[in-house]
């Protein structure tokens, strides 16, 4: 398994982060599988596997939950997992206590928040407790109806010095990698170079020391409408759709099961009719 040093040495060496979301056993043992250099157990599983339409409704149980299944799935890859909506806002200690649960409960490696400030000084304690944490800038979606939409952020000149200025926050408050979402790449560029822990794009560009993208957008998987900054690999809404419409056809027509997918035995011990 990777380490927080073992990051910082790939952005020096400029080689880069590969991380996914994982959400459940399958997704995490793909993902592990194909060498990820993490993975992240995101809130965005209230989207992708709830079925909610946004990551608000999604709780402290709910992240444990998955959390515990990635990590059977995926027991030698660095996971990173989202402390979710509200979880880290009400007071410290509340913050402190919810970030035990999920670092103990999980055996994830990291936290991940999103947000500088306040935020910035919670990451500093947990890090002091020995939990490592990834901060979460730009488009940040638990605070999607502050920001007014989902919409690419830093295009102003206040806008994108705020960005700056929180990055730095964040890596001093002791961050081990820093998640820019939905951010010019020119931007994302400069706050790449002006700091010295790994930068993670998602929709930021290819200067970041690393990408990120949902499991279920690069997959096709139960999403129907695409950010610009997905690229997806396979459509498997058209591919596991069409083989789950043959299934039921095939009862329908009395063409599933076949003699190979049935068991058979002596006629002759069998109960009369
Ligand atoms: O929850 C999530 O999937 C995320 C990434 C998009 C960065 O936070
Ligand atoms: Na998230």
């Amino acid at each position: 398994m990777r380490n927080k040093n073992q990051f910082l040495r790939m952005k020096q060496d400029q080689e880069k982060i590969a991380m996914i979301t994982g959400y459940d056993f399958p997704s995490a043992k793909m993902a592990e599988e194909a060498k990820a250099d993490m993975i992240l157990v995101g809130d965005s599983l209230g989207m992708t596997v709830l079925g909610y339409d946004s990551t608000i409704p999604v709780t402290i149980e709910d992240m444990v939950h998955h959390g515990k299944a990635v990590a059977r799935g995926a027991g030698d890859t660095f996971k990173v997992i989202d402390m979710p909506f509200m979880s880290y806002h009400i007071s410290i200690e509340e913050a402190l206590k919810n970030g035990r649960r999920l670092y103990q409960e999980t055996g994830a490696q990291a936290l991940k928040l999103e947000g500088s400030g306040e935020v910035a000084e919670i990451m500093s304690k947990l890090v002091h407790a020995g939990i490592p944490v990834v901060g979460h800038i730009g488009l940040t979606p638990q605070s999607v109806n502050v920001l007014g939409g989902y919409k690419v952020q830093g295009k102003d000149r206040e806008a994108a010095q705020r960005l700056l200025d929180e990055a730095l926050e964040i890596e001093a408050a002791g961050a081990m990698a820093i998640v820019l979402e939905c951010i010019p790449h020119q931007l994302a560029e400069v706050i790449t170079k002006r700091i010295s822990i790994p930068t993670i794009g998602i929709g930021a560009g290819a200067e970041c020391d690393g990408q990120v993208l949902v499991y279920h957008d690069i997959l096709r998987y139960g999403v129907e409408r695409l950010p610009k900054f997905v690229k997806p690999y396979v459509d498997s809404n058209h591919l596991l759709g069409e083989a789950v419409q043959t299934y039921v056809n095939e009862v329908k027509s009395k063409a599933f099961p076949e003699e190979q997918h049935t068991f058979t035995m002596d006629v002759s011990v069998l109960p009369e009719e």
